[in-house]
């Protein structure tokens, strides 16, 4: 591989940024906003609850003057579970929210047990209705919630509720993504009082009422981990702009670990992939700790290393799906428990292989370009959720990657 690829704005910002803008009858404008199935998802939920939404290019201009409705149509929930987080913002702003009791996906079952805790410890009211959340909340108080799991989601809806709460809320065991600090930022910039976002506590003070704002998305500290391990398992001298490296800090201390050489510039990180480096061992946590969304694509890469890698899932509880495909590509795993055994071999082979959700998608194409022979993906559609024009950006570095019906 050689040349530069641009990242675009981080999908699991713009996602919760959208919901938040339930909390405004004003015109907000989002630039950086990636054009993805799940941000379009996003945009159809906004729409039905009444919102006006439109795309110029990398621009979002969005605007909630009336809450129409306080449903969202079942199959639009079930489409993306991560819609659950206009949960938070409509009942700051409409006090009443209908959703779909979300299933589970690919990667495990999902619950959202610690979001509807927070939400009752605000003051709402949550009653399940033939597979249907009906939450009501009449009143909006501030609390002190203790989060058992940092989780992402949880953290985000009870910010967003508690961001028009009467009084001061407090977040303990907060998620510290920088995802979870570009959706303060944004709200704060509507008028919101939250400080401490990117730490374990967070303090929301509540506030009357929220004013448009435009804001530009953080770029995809994910789609960026992606590229830098698809420029190190091919070799060749890869740009990668658009890159936050603070938020990357995890991935290249493992680069470090690994042997791949790099170089953090102004522009973004420069690869100066060999595609050759040892093994190392990975074991996923919650920011500051190793992303689990970059179990896959790692592990995809660690098949080529020299020596053996553990690799340890403790976020989601089924996220191997893609080591099966990757054994069909030639790949020497073994699945203990938590754990992913891989013993590096010298090189993949080319096979048919199935996406089975976004990252084990990207693995999978990392894994067809170091293959001898040309691969063909299927469920091409999960990989679409999070990653824009890939194929488009991939062939700028030089890949022979082509869509086909
Ligand atoms: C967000 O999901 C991301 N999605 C995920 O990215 C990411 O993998 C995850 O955070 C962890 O970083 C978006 O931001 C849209 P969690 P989220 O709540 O909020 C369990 C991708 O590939 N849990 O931190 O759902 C849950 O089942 C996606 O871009 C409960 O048990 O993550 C999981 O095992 C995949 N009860 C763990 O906690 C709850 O109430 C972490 O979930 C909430 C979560």
């Amino acid at each position: 591989m050689n040349g530069k690829v641009q990242v675009s704005g981080a999908k699991n910002a713009v996602l919760p940024i959208l919901a938040a803008c339930l909390l405004t009858s004003d015109k907000v404008v989002l630039e950086e906003a990636p054009d993805l199935l799940d941000v379009q998802v996003m945009i159809q939920v906004l729409e039905s609850l009444g919102g006006k939404v439109k795309r110029n290019g990398k621009k979002l201009q969005v605007t909630v003057k009336e809450i129409e409705s306080i449903e969202t149509p079942y199959d639009l929930i079930t489409k993306m579970r991560a819609s659950v987080v206009i949960m938070g913002p409509m009942l700051a702003r409409k006090g009443r929210v209908r959703i779909s009791q979300p299933g589970g996906c690919a990667i495990g079952s999902r619950p959202i047990n610690w979001h509807l805790k927070g939400l009752e410890y605000l003051g709402a009211q949550v009653r399940m209705d033939h597979g249907f959340l009906d939450i009501v909340a009449p009143r909006l108080t501030g609390a002190r919630i203790y989060l058992d799991f940092p989780s992402v989601g949880a953290t985000e809806n009870i910010m967003m509720a508690a961001a028009c709460a009467q009084g001061t809320t407090v977040i303990e065991n907060a998620a510290q993504e920088p995802e979870i600090v570009d959706l303060a930022n944004f709200i704060n910039e509507m008028g919101g009082k939250i400080r401490g976002a990117g730490t374990n506590i967070i303090n929301i003070e509540g506030v009357k009422e929220f004013h448009g704002t435009t804001h530009t998305v953080i770029p995809d500290r994910i789609e960026a981990g992606t590229f830098v391990l698809m420029a190190a398992a091919c070799g060749g001298e890869v740009l990668v702009r658009n890159v936050i490296t603070a938020h990357l800090k995890p991935l290249l201390a493992k680069l470090d670990e690994a042997g791949v050489i790099y170089k953090e510039e102004d522009e973004g990180i420069r690869v100066m992939g060999k595609g050759c480096y040892n093994a190392v061992d990975i074991k996923t946590q919650v920011h500051p700790g190793f992303p689990t969304d970059l179990q896959a694509p790692i592990l995809a890469m660690l098949t080529l290393a020299k020596g053996t890698a553990v690799v340890t899932e403790t976020v989601f509880e089924n996220r191997f799906m893609h080591v099966d495909e990757l054994k069909r590509m030639g790949a020497d795993i073994k699945i203990e428990g938590r754990s992913a055994i891989v013993q590096g071999v010298e090189s993949l082979h080319a096979a048919t292989v199935a996406a089975t959700d976004l990252r084990a998608g990207a693995a999978l194409v990392l894994a067809a370009l170091t293959a001898n022979g040309t691969s063909e993906i299927r469920e091409i559609h999960h990989i679409e959720r999070g990653y824009e024009n890939l194929d488009l950006k991939l062939r700028g570095l030089g890949a022979e990657i082509y869509k086909v019906d």
